[in-house]
């Protein structure tokens, strides 16, 4: 008994942890706003979430259902821990050098009160900036081996939010999103951003995913805006194939007072372990132009031929460029013998056969002479076994060549069959992230799996997509302005985003009748800012920078950053971002297809007089009508200053603050 009063206080003086003997227990965030309530229902975990004076999430049940074993049942409650935790972590790169992480933690230790006597942990994380729990499944008395057919995590939220959602597609993420009252999203991917009436911004997503299936959420027909787990599955119907003891990826529920603040939270980089090693002197964030555009605008082909891009000459044109204008990478794809097989077949590409108008040899020594990575190319058309059987060749062969970032790809459907998400290539794609860790190469992933925050543990795994990117300018009806607005709100608090920004020809007519890039020139340069990535493309086809004085923004902006600030934002409508390198300030802004002024404080800076450079919008500029017209101008700021932003239909902002001398 005084055992047990001992241990509620310490509770409660450190982790804010209260047990009753029901198997109840709270836990709050350090700063009190957020609580955590666990029970259990008739032998069921349960949980609740509260921020401030507002439920999120009502009474929400945990459990699982097996192959060959029945669902868990009759839980009780025989042990629990508390914990807290706070560190200041340095990032190899990122939005923030320095990043807070903060939080108390339960350890609810559960077990069967029937013969089965199966045993689990759910861990519970309270941060400042959300909740996060995951399931542990313990070394078992008799069968270790687990085929979960249904991982039910309950998440009953308190209202019909506003919903931002792409729908659950289990090979692709590249959807507009959806803005609807959550009632009407029936099955998504994670990240869901939702908001409340009172502004209150709530994600669910997940951490850590490793050796697990993808967690979409699905609609349930009761309660009112109920959702549950749903795993993407493997052929068989299996979702999860696992042997104990191992955990599930984190559950997560981000919550903010408001969308800006959404832009700060590391809750995801958090949950997963610093990196092993310390030294990542060989990663280093940058930016690249390629031969890519020219392909998705059908102007030259990723297959050798008369109009073959990835040509020693054309190769090396890039390279100029690239020297002279202080980028640090160039892309080259359609390089390797295969792409005439491109989605036809097994075993269609070879990582380590260019085709013989491609010199790597020579483009390699080239690239070296004036400073310039190759960035390499591995389109495996969803065809992953045979990516996976030629991986140490196909690594060594770019070491070789001096090749040590490498963009992977996954247009296509998974061979022989399985789903991107499922298990399966969960653990094909974390495969190739470990492996290029052990090779020193750096990985830009397309089609991959979503982000999850790895990146923290993996410092190698510098972007990727799994979003609708540019490409889709080039060839469908395209990315409206309010997708911009949308992203860093969503897909953007998972990981960073291989958007691919940088268009100036924003018409094509010559090659494209019907598409264009919806986005003025400003709001080009505004992608930059608004959209993180250590990576960024210049992704137009390098003559379209020539002569163009607004081209000067995209070679000064950094792509990794000391600080960043969401100033304003109203998601779908527009954002403006603030991020600080060295001392120097770098302000983006877009807004959707309607024309705004909105003035932001410059109150972030240290007080003296700046000079600001800044990038906007010209007279009458629209982006359908007259996407190019673009001011540039120079003035002194100060942090007192108030500066009206001006944006046109689909425009955009973006400027350089430099303390003057
Ligand atoms: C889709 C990728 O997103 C794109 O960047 C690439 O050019 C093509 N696949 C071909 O690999
Ligand atoms: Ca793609």
């Amino acid at each position: 008994m005084k055992l047990n009063f001992i241990k509620i206080l310490l509770s409660l003086l450190f982790v804010s942890s209260i047990s009753f003997g029901s198997g109840e227990h709270k836990i709050s965030s350090p700063d009190g706003q957020i609580v955590f309530s666990f029970f259990l229902r008739d032998g069921i975990p349960n949980y609740e979430v509260v921020y401030g004076d507002e439920s999120i999430i009502n009474s929400s049940a945990m459990s699982f259902k097996f192959k060959n074993q029945p669902e868990l049942s009759n839980l009780s409650c025989i042990d629990y821990k508390t914990n807290n935790f706070r560190e200041v972590w340095t990032t190899v790169w990122g939005q923030n050098k320095k990043i807070l992480n903060e939080y108390n933690e339960i350890i609810l230790s559960l077990e069967e009160k029937n013969p089965n006597a199966r045993k689990i942990k759910i861990i519970v994380r309270a941060y400042n900036d959300g909740i996060a729990f995951r399931y542990h499944f313990d070394e078992q008395k008799e069968n270790n081996y687990f085929e979960i057919t249904d991982e039910q995590t309950y998440f009953n939220f308190a209202d019909n939010f506003s919903a931002w959602w792409i729908p659950n597609d289990y090979d692709s993420e590249e959807y507009l999103y959806r803005n609807t009252p959550l009632d009407q999203m029936i099955a998504a991917h994670t990240p869901v951003t939702l908001q409340s009436k009172k502004g209150t911004c709530i994600v669910i997503h997940e951490a850590e995913l490793k050796n697990y299936a993808g967690m979409t959420l699905e609609k349930n027909s009761y309660p009112q805006n109920s959702y549950k787990s749903v795993l993407v599955p493997y052929p068989d119907g299996i979702r999860v194939k696992q042997t104990a003891p191992f955990n599930t990826p984190w559950r997560v529920i981000i919550i903010t007072p408001n969308a800006e603040k959404l832009i700060s939270s590391n809750i995801i980089l958090n949950l997963n372990p610093p990196p092993a090693d310390k030294n990542y002197d060989w990663i280093k964030p940058g930016k690249y132009v390629g031969v890519w555009w020219a392909m998705h605008l059908n102007k030259e082909s990723w297959v050798t031929g008369p109009n073959h891009g990835a040509t020693t000459e054309n190769v090396k044109r890039y390279i100029d460029f690239a020297a002279e204008n202080k980028f640090d990478a160039v892309l080259a794809e359609g390089w390797n013998k295969g792409w005439e097989m491109w989605g036809k077949g097994n075993g269609a590409f070879s990582y380590t056969e260019s085709f013989s108008d491609f010199d790597i040899n020579e483009l390699s020594k080239y690239a070296k002479s004036k400073n310039i990575a190759l960035i390499g190319h591995h389109e495996t058309g969803g065809d992953y076994l045979s990516y996976e059987k030629q991986l140490d060749a196909a690594f060594n062969f770019y070491k070789e060549n001096n090749v040590n970032i490498v963009k992977t790809g996954y247009a296509g459907r998974i061979r022989p069959n399985g789903y991107h998400y499922g298990q399966e290539m969960v653990n094909h794609y974390n495969l190739v992230m470990e492996k290029a860790l052990e090779y020193k190469i750096m990985l830009d992933v397309h089609e991959p799996i979503k982000p999850t925050g790895m990146c923290r543990t993996y410092p190698n795994l510098m972007t990727g997509e799994g979003f609708r990117g540019m490409e889709w300018n080039a060839w469908s009806k395209g990315n409206p302005p309010e997708h911009i607005t949308v992203l860093p709100f969503t897909r953007g608090l998972s990981g960073p985003m291989d958007y691919t920004p940088g268009i100036f020809d924003l018409k094509y007519d010559q090659y494209k009748k019907d598409e264009f890039v919806k986005s003025t020139l400003a709001n080009q340069l505004a992608h930059y800012v608004v959209l993180y990535s250590p990576f960024q493309m210049a992704a137009d086809l390098i003559e379209n920078y020539k002569d163009q004085p607004a081209f000067e923004f995209i070679k000064n902006v950094p792509t990794d950053w000391d600080t960043t600030l969401a100033l304003k934002a109203v998601i779908g409508d527009y954002v403006i971002i603030a991020r600080e390198k060295n001392d120097v300030w770098y302000i983006g802004a877009v807004t959707d297809e309607n024309e705004r002024d909105i003035i932001i404080k410059l109150d972030f800076l240290e007080n003296g007089n700046y000079l600001m450079k800044s990038f906007s919008d010209g007279n009458n500029a629209h982006y359908i009508t007259n996407p190019y017209p673009i001011n540039i101008k120079e003035e002194i700021i100060s942090e007192k200053t108030e500066y009206k932003i001006h944006l046109a239909p689909g425009g955009g902002f973006a400027c350089e603050i430099r303390k003057t001398k």
